[in-house]
């Protein structure tokens, strides 16, 4: 008689997230939030550990299933091949036992699709277990280039590896290595205080490298009794870093715009550095519920220079030109510098993003030069360092801006110049890997 079949919490957890990423395009972290409420402690690592390891290793994981099922991945049923993947992120990158491994998958699967694919789920995982990571690797790797081995050991598209290499330029293999593994490792939060609301003392925690408003604090930040009262908040430095060099660089006096506020994170951290120099935030925001959130993030600065919350299009002002003396520009982009945080991102992202990204992102600098004053500065900013979204935006600009050098205003962040700009990387400052432009407007 066969024995009963079960499914642990964990297991079923993650399962449950992979196929609302599959289904529903639902992101993991708020998947695996919504998906693992009720587990323990112990079974909530282990879930965390599984469905992101799963993501972020989707495509490497693929190539090893399709050779180990001896067809393409694309022709199974698609709950069975997230099966497979968390069966082999167990087998591969646990120290889950093989025959554990298999076991609970055939388990996962005939409980959860059917017990008509129970036989496929462990011929193929039984196939994975007959090699380790190094061994697939190692089959995997004959007849390919050096970067569809990198791609392949690292768990990264081939295109996301070329556009690393493009922004790296010039350093060596190791380094590009370095800045794609670095994006297997999840970071520690970062929290960052509102100016003149908190300190970092209260936040706990070591201090953050560069940033002089930060602190990186392991676990829930919202025990933290700052957070908790909005005086504080989570923030990568990399984003504390790129206000902060706006809020340094000489200007005239007047409003500063952040014209692409949502959800308020820079807002938040800029209006306190605007109110500390006499002056206040106009946060603008195109659509009306990430512009709520930008008012809650807002809604600790109170007094005369209390920031104020729009709802516009940032490309077509809603103000006339020259209204402000420093303007952020933190646009919409495909968002590859947080690959650490968006397990599921790097496969979910496509090179064709970038048609309708790229465009945005220059009618939204063209028109933050234009709604700052002469003498004002402008910070254009991503969290991608993808050339098409950095430095070629900047250098598609219309006239009326100069470039200024901007490691010049953060002269404690080492290595981060390249050219007249600053690119922050996980492997070198960890850090989201930011890239900051800084502008001047000329009177013409
Ligand atoms: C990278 S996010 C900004 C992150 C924000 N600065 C922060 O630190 O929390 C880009 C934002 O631009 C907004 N956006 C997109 N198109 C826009 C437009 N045409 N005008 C203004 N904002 C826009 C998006 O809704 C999104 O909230």
């Amino acid at each position: 008689m066969s024995r009963r079949r079960q499914v642990d919490p964990a297991r079923l957890v993650a399962f449950r997230v992979l196929r609302r990423i599959g289904d529903q395009d639902a992101y993991a972290n708020l998947a695996l939030a919504a998906e693992g409420a009720g587990l323990e402690t112990r079974d909530a690592a282990f879930a965390t550990e599984l469905t992101f390891g799963s993501c972020r290793a989707l495509g490497s994981y693929d190539a090893i299933l399709e050779r180990a099922a001896g067809r393409p991945v694309a022709g199974l049923d698609p709950a069975v091949l997230d099966v497979l993947r968390l069966g082999t992120h167990q087998l591969l990158a646990m120290r889950v036992p093989s025959h554990a491994a298999v076991a609970t998958s055939v388990d996962l699967a005939a409980t959860q699709i059917g017990e008509r694919v129970a036989g496929l789920v462990n011929a193929v995982l039984r196939k994975v277990a007959a090699r380790d990571w190094d061994g697939w690797l190692a089959e995997l790797s004959a007849g390919l280039d050096d970067l569809d081995v990198l791609a392949l050991a690292t768990q990264h598209p081939r295109w996301i590896v070329e556009a690393w290499r493009d922004a790296l330029g010039d350093r060596s293999p190791d380094e590009l290595r370095a800045a794609l593994e670095a994006d297997n490792v999840a970071p520690v939060n970062h929290l960052v205080v509102r100016p003149g609301l908190a300190s970092v003392a209260e936040l706990g925690g070591t201090p953050t490298r560069y940033s002089p408003y930060g602190a990186a604090v392991p676990g829930a930040p919202g025990s933290i009794p700052a957070v908790a009262e909005g005086r504080a908040g989570v923030q990568d430095e990399g984003s504390q870093l790129v206000a902060l060099a706006l809020s340094r660089v000489e200007a005239p006096s007047g409003l500063w715009l952040d014209l692409c506020a949502g959800p308020g994170g820079k807002a938040a951290l800029l209006a306190g550095l605007a109110i500390e120099q006499g002056s206040r935030l106009v946060a603008s925001e195109l659509q009306p519920h990430r512009a709520g959130l930008v008012a809650a993030n807002l809604a600790c600065y109170d007094g005369d220079h209390e920031p104020v919350t729009v709802v516009a299009d940032g490309t077509r002002p809603a103000w006339p030109p020259a209204s402000f003396a420093r303007v952020m520009a933190d646009v919409p982009c495909t968002g590859l510098g947080a690959l650490r945080r968006r397990p599921e991102s790097r496969w979910r992202r496509q090179p064709s993003d970038l048609a309708d990204l790229v465009p945005l992102q220059r009618r939204l600098l063209d028109s933050a030069i234009a709604a700052t004053r002469p003498g004002g500065v402008i910070a254009y900013v991503t969290c991608s360092p993808q050339l098409a979204e950095t430095r070629e935006v900047v250098a598609a600009r219309a006239a009326g801006a100069e470039l200024l050098r901007a490691a010049d205003y953060l002269p404690e962040v080492a290595d981060a110049a390249v050219d007249d700009f600053v690119q922050l990387w996980p492997h070198r400052h960890g850090t989201d890997a930011m890239f900051l432009a800084l502008l001047r407007r000329t009177a013409a």
